[in-house]
């Protein structure tokens, strides 16, 4: 039986493109990664995802008159590569309503922070400026407004003392990497869907729909 094709989109270095592209090549996971699409020409994840065999596309976003134009250029490289699931990891584009709109349900993202805490960039920085004492990562459903579509999963970490943003981007990076993979399959299986706002998780064996990491010892 064929799996299911995904792109993953990407715009830098593709750790979380590299944690998809890994648990995709385990037997029995439910989808293929089928091609890996960036915005940005000198994305380091495109040569990560070539030395896996991964085809890859570059769109340069600068090419293109306007959103809507690269847009329609994505979609169109969707339906050639006939993907049916879309995974943005570390996609720094916003994407045009008509585009999530024709994606939503089959579209996912990674944030690094607890939705609906901390939309946007930096929030690591802003994660230790309010004082917060857990901080973590989101699996979402992408909708047209930015990090903020359905949760599908969580993951919690410690915000420790003597954290810097670099120390804290790495413990939530970690654990990015756990989640993202489990969500896609959570998707892919639909056992993880869009239930207005929300999202129904069936019943799971293995993974959770929320992971809390202990301190470390
Ligand atoms: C990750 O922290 C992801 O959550 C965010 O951008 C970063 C991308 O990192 N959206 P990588 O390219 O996956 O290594």
């Amino acid at each position: 039986m064929t799996k299911p094709r995904v792109a993953v989109l990407i715009s830098g270095r593709g750790s979380n493109m590299m944690s998809l592209i890994e648990a995709a090549a385990a037997p029995g996971f439910p989808v293929e990664i089928a091609v890996v699409i960036s915005n940005r020409p000198d994305a380091h994840g495109l040569a990560r995802a070539q030395a896996c065999n991964i085809p890859t596309r570059s769109l340069d976003h600068k090419a293109f008159p306007d959103r809507a134009a690269f847009d329609a250029a994505l979609d169109a490289v969707l339906e050639e590569e006939q993907v049916t699931l879309v995974c943005l990891a570390g996609f720094m584009r916003l994407l045009t309503s008509g585009f999530t709109q024709k994606w939503a349900g089959r579209m996912i993202n990674i944030h690094p922070a607890l939705l609906p805490s901390f939309k946007g960039l930096h929030t690591h920085e802003r994660a230790l400026a309010e004082g917060v004492k857990i901080h973590g990562a989101t699996v979402h459903f992408v909708t047209a407004e930015m990090d903020v579509g359905p949760i599908i999963m969580q993951a919690a970490v410690p915000v420790l003392e003597a954290d810097t943003p670099d120390t804290l981007a790495a413990r939530v990076l970690a654990q990015e990497h756990v989640i993202y993979p489990a969500a896609l399959r959570l998707v892919a299986e639909g056992r993880a869907r869009l239930d207005g706002a929300r999202v129904a998780i069936d019943e799971f064996e293995i993974t959770p729909p929320a992971l809390v990491v202990p301190p470390a010892p």
